[in-house]
């Protein structure tokens, strides 16, 4: 088969590589991909929102199946766009891609059906919003909706602060909406699944580490460490995420979603599971960890989740704990620098590119998650003394990473 996929991150990179090992694999293209991807795929200079010129790709090349990564494009109706060529695509249409591109949207629909979830309000306007702020409970959160690269979510101290995000979403975010959500303090979890035609296949839990610093402080970031299996989770804790599976998956059928594609079901575990948020597309870096533990042929599970062939016992994963390190660039999240020289050592370990290109014949940054390093073990311990181990032989100017990941 050829194969399309579309992105240029650390995701797209491991879905590349995996896809790569399938023997229904003749070959892959990369739309924009990165630097690293070269050893696994052809590189393909369209932009994820060139949706003309993608299809035109996949036509004179005949593409037997596009694989998309990002939301932008899922969220813009690129399934339904390649769909109407005649295209074979795997993802969510637009209409089941408003789960993560509308906040709102999700928060009904886990109200309608019942889905353990924060409680929260939607509101159009600043003023109704600062009016219901005055007697707010804090820490709350506040979440502006529709898709900001995971910058639309802000979690306020107080008042004052509550006052200043309020600003940010309505006038430099400029969000219709705005959720303003119970704040719940807690253990995350992300819960990754195939969807099927409105059947949900999960794959093995994963933990994101979201904060830039040890100890989970400082500012939110896309995610800068992550594990699989999470070894933490109580037997009623899984007991009750399941049956929030089943919730959705019903209520995926009575609303005839025909939802096909991935679901990332993101909850925190206080006195038990909320669902925080949908995301129609796989984590980043949870799917880096989840793909290194995956025995499974993942051509062939994406395509007998389109075709309706998927059962559970299809997906298998190994018995090794795997963790992975985001190499960041000084400054991420906040302002970075690019373009600084990446030395390499050749290793026993994983190294996936996120943001890395070719200039003048070296590989170089190219974003504020560089890189991640990925290393498995029979327990989460000896995975963590490895992927620590591994990272040394990484360097780049202004690398920062977190030392406690999986700790
Ligand atoms: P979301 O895009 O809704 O998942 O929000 C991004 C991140 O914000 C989550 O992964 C959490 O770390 C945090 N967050 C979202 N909602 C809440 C909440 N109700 N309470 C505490 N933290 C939250
Ligand atoms: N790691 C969380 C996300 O991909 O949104």
């Amino acid at each position: 088969m050829k194969i399309l996929v579309i992105g240029s991150g650390g995701r797209e990179y491991a879905v590349v590589k995996k896809i790569s090992q399938s023997p229904l694999s003749d070959k892959i293209y990369v739309a924009p991909g990165n630097a690293g991807m070269k050893k696994y795929a052809e590189i393909v200079n369209i932009n994820v929102d060139e949706y003309d010129k993608l299809v035109k790709f996949a036509k004179e090349e005949k593409i037997d199946l596009t694989v998309v990564g990002p939301e932008n494009p899922l969220a813009d109706g690129i399934v339904d766009i390649f769909e109407d060529n005649g295209l074979v695509i795997f993802g969510v249409n637009k209409k089941n891609a408003q789960f993560e591109a509308s906040k709102d949207f999700t928060k009904k629909f886990l109200n309608k059906y019942n889905i353990s979830t924060a409680k929260s309000e939607t509101f159009t306007n600043y003023d109704d919003a600062k009016k219901y702020l005055l007697d707010g409970e804090f820490p709350i959160v506040l979440k502006a909706d529709g898709l900001f690269m995971g910058k639309g979510v802000f979690i306020a101290k107080n008042y004052k602060e509550s006052l200043n995000y309020l600003d940010k979403i309505f006038n430099e975010l400029k969000a219709d909406k705005l959720v303003i959500e119970q704040y719940l303090n807690g253990k995350e979890i992300s819960s990754i699944c195939l969807v099927s035609h409105n059947k949900i296949f999960p794959l093995e839990f994963a933990r994101d580490y979201k904060k830039i610093y040890d100890n989970d402080l400082g500012e939110n970031t896309g995610g800068v460490g992550s594990l699989t299996p999470v070894d933490d989770l109580k037997e009623d804790e899984i007991k009750k995420i399941k049956e929030i599976q089943k919730q959705i998956e019903n209520g995926f059928i009575n609303e005839n979603c025909d939802y096909t594609g991935i679901l990332f079901i993101g909850l925190m575990l206080t006195d038990k599971p909320y669902v925080l948020e949908f995301n129609v597309r796989f984590g980043d870096p949870e799917i880096e960890v989840i793909l290194e533990k995956m025995k499974s042929d993942l051509l062939e599970l994406i395509l007998k989740t389109m075709d309706g062939t998927l059962n559970q016992d299809d997906i298998l994963f190994d018995n090794n704990t795997y963790v992975g390190v985001v190499l960041c660039s000084k400054g991420y999240p906040g302002k970075y620098e690019k373009n600084k020289v990446i030395e390499i050592k050749d290793g026993n370990y994983t190294l996936i590119h996120s943001a890395t290109k070719e200039k003048d014949g070296e590989i170089v940054t190219n974003g504020g998650r560089v890189a991640m390093v990925i290393s498995g073990g029979k327990t989460r311990q000896e995975a963590r003394e490895e992927v620590y181990k591994n990272i040394k032989d990484i360097n780049f100017d202004g690398m920062y990473f977190r030392k406690d990941i999986a700790k």
